[in-house]
């Protein structure tokens, strides 16, 4: 087993944020990992699974042992009367994956196109856009306990996917156990539908069909749009360092989002089937007047003000710290102007 030491991850994050993992393996079967759990030095010491590094912001070194999930491999692995079944190793780049799934003429991942991490990660945070959320497509997935080394099945049920969420980003003890730094997804299967039907009704994507005239777009043409927009609205990674959406869009009552109408008209909303609303943060964040403003290297995007961005690279680049204090600064000036406190969606480490 090879431990990296000292290993520079500004590279192996999206916020191309500089900082160094004191040690590193790269993990690409469970093999791997299993060697890490049998190895005396490492065995104990506390692990953090490291995926595409998308949603990630690093404030300092790396202690945790860093395992780099590299698991390669995509396939159609099955069939249901309904849907086939296709599987992915963790380590596959997402876009890849969604690209190469409408190669193979199956289609029902084309809204998730573009966004950048990997499949490991996508059930973690229960990825969405465009109308799709991971968990509408999702089947099950393999992986790993940290703690025993035994390999587990979880399907959706067990996933307890929920807006951004899912029993990944949750600790906790039994009976109510969370699998926060605990368990390392080796591969995730995918259910994708045999009678395909397109997912519109978002308003960027409405308008993109209003332009080309299109009343049945292929999967290839919603995945071509998404692709268009997103590019429009928000920075890549390659260019400008970014972890994506930085705040979750709050939930609140119908009272409360009255209450915010009144006196901000503008207000951008949308009514779940349960009754509450959905807000919209980077409106929020916006009307506090925080597009194009910065803390040291940290910036609010120009085009999308939920977006936190690296505005420097290397050296000259932001801190994790400048990044946690400009979104401190932003939940103080949501909160006293809305009362309503964003919660953060990356992981901060
Ligand atoms: N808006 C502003 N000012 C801004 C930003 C947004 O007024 O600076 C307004 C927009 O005009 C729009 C509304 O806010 O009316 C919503 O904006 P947008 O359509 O860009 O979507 P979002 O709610 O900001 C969410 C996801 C994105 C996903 C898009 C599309 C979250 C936290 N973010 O963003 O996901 O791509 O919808 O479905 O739910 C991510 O999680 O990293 C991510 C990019």
């Amino acid at each position: 087993m090879l431990v990296e030491k000292n290993v520079p991850l500004q590279a192996l994050n999206t916020f191309h944020i500089v900082a160094r993992a004191h040690g590193l393996v790269r993990v690409r079967n469970e093999a791997d990992v299993l060697e890490v759990l049998a190895d005396p030095q490492w065995a104990q010491e506390p692990k953090f699974v490291l995926g595409g590094g998308s949603n990630l912001v690093l404030t300092g070194d790396v202690k945790p042992l860093v395992l780099k999930v590299q698991v390669q491999g995509r396939s159609v692995v099955g069939e249901t009367a309904k849907a086939w079944i296709v599987e992915a190793g963790a380590g596959e780049d997402w876009h890849d994956f969604v690209a190469w799934t409408l190669a193979q003429g199956l289609p029902g991942l084309e809204n998730l196109a573009l966004i950048p991490g990997t499949v490991g990660a996508s059930p973690v945070q229960n990825i969405g856009a465009y109308g799709v959320e991971l968990q509408d497509r999702f089947d099950a997935l393999d992986a790993i306990d940290l703690t025993t080394g035994k390999l587990f099945t979880l399907d959706a049920a067990q996933c307890a996917f929920g807006y951004r969420d899912s029993i990944f980003k949750h600790g906790g003890t039994a009976p109510l156990l969370g699998l926060k730094d605990r368990a390392l997804i080796l591969r995730v299967r995918f259910s994708l539908p045999k009678v395909w039907k397109p997912v519109l009704g978002y308003a960027d994507l409405d308008k993109k069909q209003a332009q080309a005239g299109c009343g049945h777009p292929t999967a290839q043409q919603i995945f071509d749009w998404v692709c268009e927009i997103r590019r429009a609205k928000l920075p890549d990674p390659a260019v400008i360092g970014n972890a994506g959406s930085f705040f979750k869009n709050p939930t609140v009552t119908a009272e409360q989002c009255a209450d915010i109408i009144a006196r901000d008209p503008k207000l951008v909303h949308y009514r779940l089937d349960d009754g509450s609303y959905k807000l919209a943060a980077g409106w929020l964040i916006d009307a506090c007047g925080w597009r194009g403003k910065a803390v040291g290297q940290a910036g609010v995007y120009e085009k999308q003000a939920l977006v936190l961005v690296n505005l420097g690279m290397g050296a000259l680049g932001a801190t994790g710290g400048e990044v946690m204090t400009l979104a401190g600064a932003i939940q103080t000036s949501v909160y006293e102007r809305f009362g309503l406190r964003l919660e953060t969606e990356p992981v901060v480490l």
